[in-house]
């Protein structure tokens, strides 16, 4: 099957960027995303070139000295200095956006605001969470949901600002390339997910799954309530992906109403989980442990141990299992007949039940769910 590209440019820029001198990593980074993304393209170019806003990023430790937390930094600044004429050239602040050249206005706001910059810098890092990937969630639970005659228990690990954890509430539209199509309404925002090779009725069960515990796992869980923090959340998003905004406002929205009904633990997946699947099993819940792009942040040993911890809380209760992650980056999952050397995000589900374990791979899937190539018919 012919492999689509789906491009990643937000996840594997500076991925590893140890042992390149920096202006060479906005280089490159600047030709692999013009195309997608032209504003950041640009500016990275500039910047390239430019030694006093690089060295913003001085002190910086190497996994997290990359271009996409200056940008953030800068971005997450102007979102509260609209005045600044850098805002003119973003379609996050401005409506009519100018398309001159952006960089003597980047270079002049990092000058300007570099004290801001530096402690933004020093203190974060760069950290989405796209709801655009609960289409894909649910395509994986859906079967799950129809299984299981207990309520789920999500257990979402790498949950950020927990906005996956409100899944049922979203509204969706998945449609398949022979014009099949499937709306669930909900609440904004609406995501909207194409099937490729399959059909819709054939991989959507529609009734909602039952949630009956919501519980995420982060280090550093993000309170969808806290404005500063949503402007965060919002600032590692593109300025050229207005989209995406847009989505990530409606999803904080439902996030900050419904927050008293999710639970959040701080500290790392690897630790928190079992305690994250206890939880649900008190609440009489079947578990289902979600990763979404989070595998990636952990260390190689964190993977072997956190699959070890899995296949631990699965061999005497039921519990389910989906991770939608890029098996390049975590090849330490168990990722069956999938070619771990593929940067693609693969969407999987393993299920223990009555001590049995089995796993599937759903598909090939778009970073931010905007399409799914089913391999599993
Ligand atoms: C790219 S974001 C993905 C967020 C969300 N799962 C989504 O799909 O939108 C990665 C998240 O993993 C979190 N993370 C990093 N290291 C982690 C760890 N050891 N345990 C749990 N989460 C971690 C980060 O804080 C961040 O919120």
């Amino acid at each position: 099957m012919p492999l689509p590209n789906p491009h990643l440019p937000d996840y594997r820029a500076g991925m590893n960027e140890s042992g390149d001198s920096l202006g060479a990593s906005f280089a490159r980074f600047a030709d692999e995303i013009r195309r997608a993304a032209p504003t950041y393209g640009a500016i990275c170019e500039g910047v390239a070139a430019a030694p006093e806003v690089l060295a913003l990023l001085d002190g910086v430790p190497a996994p997290q000295r990359r271009p996409v937390l200056l940008l953030a930094a800068v971005h997450h600044r102007l979102l509260e200095s609209p005045e600044e004429p850098l805002a003119r050239h973003y379609r996050t602040i401005t409506s009519e956006s100018d398309n001159s050249d952006p960089v003597p206005a980047f270079i002049a706001f990092c000058a300007k605001h570099a004290r801001a910059l530096r402690s933004t810098i020093s203190n974060r890092s760069t950290q989405t969470n796209d709801v655009g990937r609960a289409a894909l969630i649910y395509l994986a639970l859906s079967p799950i949901a129809a299984d299981s005659q207990a309520p789920l228990g999500l257990v979402d690990i790498g949950t950020s600002a927990g906005l996956n954890l409100h899944l049922d509430r979203f509204t969706y539209r998945f449609h398949d390339e022979d014009g099949g199509e499937v709306r669930l309404p909900g609440s904004a925002p609406e995501l909207d997910c194409l099937v490729r090779g399959a059909t819709v009725d054939a991989v959507l069960d529609t009734s909602l799954p039952r949630i009956g515990n919501r519980l995420g796992v982060d280090p550093s869980p993000i309170d969808p309530r806290d404005p500063e923090e949503a402007r965060w959340l919002l600032a590692c998003l593109w300025p050229d992906q207005i989209e995406r905004v847009d989505r990530l406002r409606a999803a904080l929205t439902v996030a900050a109403d419904h927050r008293n009904e999710v639970e959040i633990l701080t500290g790392s997946g690897v630790d928190r989980v079992a305690e994250g699947v206890e939880r649900a099993r008190a609440a009489g819940c079947l578990p289902v442990v979600v990763n979404t792009w989070s595998l990636t942040y952990f260390t190689p040993s964190d993977r072997v141990t956190y699959v070890e911890e899995l296949d631990r809380l699965g061999a005497n209760d039921d519990l389910a299992w989906i991770y939608l992650e890029a098996p390049n980056e975590t090849p330490e999952l168990p990722w069956g007949e999938v070619d771990r050397n593929i940067s693609l995000s693969v969407l999987r589900h393993i299920h223990w039940k009555g001590g049995q374990r089995s796993e599937r791979t759903v598909g090939i899937a778009h970073p931010h769910g905007r399409w799914i190539e089913i391999t599993d018919r």
